[in-house]
């Protein structure tokens, strides 16, 4: 059963075998149709941000608002006492008493864990440093599959910066439980690390490393890009270097399949030009909505009785 399997909540895409995934799309299907009801009426969310955050938490906190929830929390720039120097332990021992669900970004990439051996309530994990991101996956996948159909036959390219960016890992690990090519797209400096695709062969996931996106453009059916993570570079020259690396143009779209789409988890900075926008294939802006029925779905799991 899902519920008894995530008690201790959701922290890593690896938690999850087929048989979850399936489950949770089917559930973050079913509340498309339902905008709100009174399932988590009583409940509270906890939201803890001490990274920036536009879709996640937002979505998260209305996800819960439309189930009849509450939330409460703080993010980075607000007043906590985090700013006092209060360690990660201490802040979710105080924080599991007044809350039924903690959702946590952090830019410690061992964060969610550390948190999750110390509640006693549900943690999930909204992004921890460059490791994993994986309700975002979920909701990636949803995206896919209310867009495509199915995912299994799909060749899909995770493309841009592959070693920081942690939706891309999350996203990966999700996919290796399908049927799927995947081309991991990247500058050589920003490849996959070795211990994700150590994960990936492991699990036999058919998988290619390329620089030039525009040699297989043709044969894809799902692009999914993402930002270079400036936050993360130690050498910011290095970052000033390679930022312009891809520059995704509305002219690439001629070479690409009638059913091809193109995702990125925002926000976008220069990657995607904006006259890409207006083409049905760019759906980044459709997968922000689908954070809401998954994200309920979740919520749903984690906390109805
Ligand atoms: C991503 C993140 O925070 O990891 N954003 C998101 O959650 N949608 C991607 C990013 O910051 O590049």
């Amino acid at each position: 059963m899902f519920k008894e399997k995530f008690r201790e909540g959701i922290i890593s895409a690896k938690q999850f075998d087929r048989e979850d995934i399936e489950y949770i799309l089917k559930k973050g299907k079913e509340m498309i149709k339902i905008k709100n009801s009174n399932l988590l009426q009583g409940k509270i969310l906890a939201t803890l941000f001490f990274e920036p955050s536009t879709r996640t938490r937002l979505s998260f906190e209305s996800a819960m608002y439309r189930l009849g929830g509450n939330v409460i929390g703080f993010h980075s720039g607000d007043v906590s006492s985090i700013k006092k120097g209060e360690s990660i332990a201490d802040t979710i021992r105080t924080v599991e008493n007044y809350s039924d669900c903690i959702v946590m970004r952090h830019s410690l990439e061992g964060a969610a864990t550390m948190a999750a051996k110390f509640a006693k309530i549900p943690i999930i994990n909204a992004g921890s440093g460059s490791g994993e991101h994986p309700t975002q996956a979920l909701l990636d996948l949803l995206t896919i599959t209310e867009e495509l159909g199915s995912l299994d036959g799909l060749n899909i390219g995770l493309m841009g910066d592959l070693k920081y960016g942690r939706t891309v890992h999350s996203l990966s690990i999700l996919l290796s439980n399908f049927d799927v090519n995947v081309y991991f797209i990247s500058p050589t400096e920003l490849r996959m690390r070795n211990r994700d695709k150590d994960f990936l062969q492991h699990r036999e996931v058919k998988y290619k490393e390329i620089t030039n996106y525009r040699k297989i453009l043709n044969i894809l059916d799902v692009l999914y890009m993402t930002r270079i993570q400036k936050e993360r570079f130690v050498d910011t020259e290095e970052y000033e270097k390679i930022k312009d690396f891809y520059i995704f143009r509305h002219n690439d779209l001629n070479n690409t399949k009638d059913n091809f789409r193109l995702l990125h988890p925002l926000p976008r900075i220069t990657e995607i030009s904006p006259d890409v926008d207006s083409s049905e294939k760019a759906i980044y802006f459709k997968q922000t909505y689908y954070g809401i029925p998954m994200r309920k779905a979740l919520l749903a799991e984690l906390m109805a009785k």
